[in-house]
Order: C-alpha cells, then structure tokens, then sequence
C-alpha cells in the first residue's frame, strides 16, 4: 500500500512537470526538447577551433550533447557551461555528466536571465523567437570576438560570417557569427 502510495505521487509530479512544460513550450515561446543530431554536432566540431582557456556555453543545452563532444574533441577549452531552463532535460544532462570525468556544469536557468559576458563560443538550437531575443542580449553582453554558432535558426538581421547548408531540408542550416 507505502508502495503503491509513493508510485502514485511520483507518477502524479512528473506528469505535473511535463504538462506544465508542454504548456510552456506551446503557449511561452521556450524552445521544444529536441537534441541536435550527431552527424550536425560532427560537422559544427569540425568548424571549431576554440583558443586554449577559453570557455564554451551551450544555450538550452538539453543532455549537454554539443558540449560533452567538444569537451571529447578540444581538451584546451577551459570552461564548458550548459544552461537549461526545463527539470526534466536538466536532470538528465546531469546524470550524463556525472558518469564522466567533466568539466562541464550544467545551470538550471533561463537563457535570457543568464550573463553572456564570458563566453568565447556560444552553441544554440533553440527557435525564431529565441534567438530574436538573444541576438539583442549578445550584443548587450559578449566581448568583442565572441562566436555564436546557431543550428536551424539565424539571428534576424544579423549577417552571418558562414552558412553551411546540410543536407535534409530547407531549415538544416549552421549559421555562424562573430559578435
Ligand atoms: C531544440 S533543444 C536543443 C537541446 C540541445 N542544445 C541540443 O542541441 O541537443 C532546445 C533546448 O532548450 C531548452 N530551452 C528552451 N527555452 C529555454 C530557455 N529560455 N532557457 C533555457 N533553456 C531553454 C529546452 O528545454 C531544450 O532542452
């Protein structure tokens, strides 16, 4: 019955959580859970070339899947930080970094009250409006050189450095700036 009563109430809050998250996601403008294929974190890789000590940021990171292959790829990047605004994709980020010997950090926050100013490399794949928001906080809040790698979504208005244009439909896109 103890049992039953603890199942029940575990069962209740994350169907709790996640409703109130689909809400968010439909009716808020959060960016949906959707992790970046590897094939398209492959390719952002091989575009990379972080400076040693400097430190990357992964905006809506999900399971921190783009920063867990750089941490692999370039052992000379100082900080890795993970920002991410929904329990269930921060929890689960969380535990895949703990089972590895990590530098990354993973931040339970909302992007846009989060401070950029230390980011060298920023990684996203949020939405349009997202990324409308964020273009004006970026240039608000990162140094001079800071390189903002965007997968499907550009920043509007803002002339990207390079496109590359994978194959797989008409938003399968890497946009790449500098700020
Ligand atoms: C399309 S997924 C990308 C996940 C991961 N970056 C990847 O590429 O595999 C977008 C992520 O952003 C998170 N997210 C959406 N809005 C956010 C916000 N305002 N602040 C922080 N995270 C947010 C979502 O929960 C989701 O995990």
């Amino acid at each position: 019955m103890f049992l039953e009563i603890i199942s029940i109430a575990v069962l209740g809050f994350i169907a709790l959580v996640l409703s109130v998250q689909f809400f968010q996601i439909a009716l808020g403008g959060y960016a949906p859970i959707i992790p970046t294929k590897s094939k398209v974190i492959k390719r952002v890789m091989k575009e990379m070339s972080p400076k040693d000590g400097c430190a990357v940021y992964e905006l809506g990171c999900g399971n921190a899947g783009f920063l867990r292959a750089a941490e692999n790829k370039f052992p000379n990047i100082k900080k890795l930080v993970g920002i991410e605004y929904f329990f269930l994709p921060y929890l689960i980020g969380k535990i895949q970094v703990s089972l590895r010997d990590s530098k990354i950090k993973i931040l339970k926050k909302d992007v846009l009250r989060f401070n950029m100013n230390e980011a060298d490399i920023i990684y996203c794949f949020l939405n349009k409006p997202m990324m409308a928001k964020l273009k004006e906080k970026f240039k608000k809040e990162c140094k001079a050189g800071t390189q903002i790698i965007s997968y499907q979504f550009g920043l509007p208005d803002l002339e990207p450095e390079k496109v590359i244009d994978l194959e797989g439909g008409r938003k399968n896109k890497i946009y790449f700036y500098t700020i």
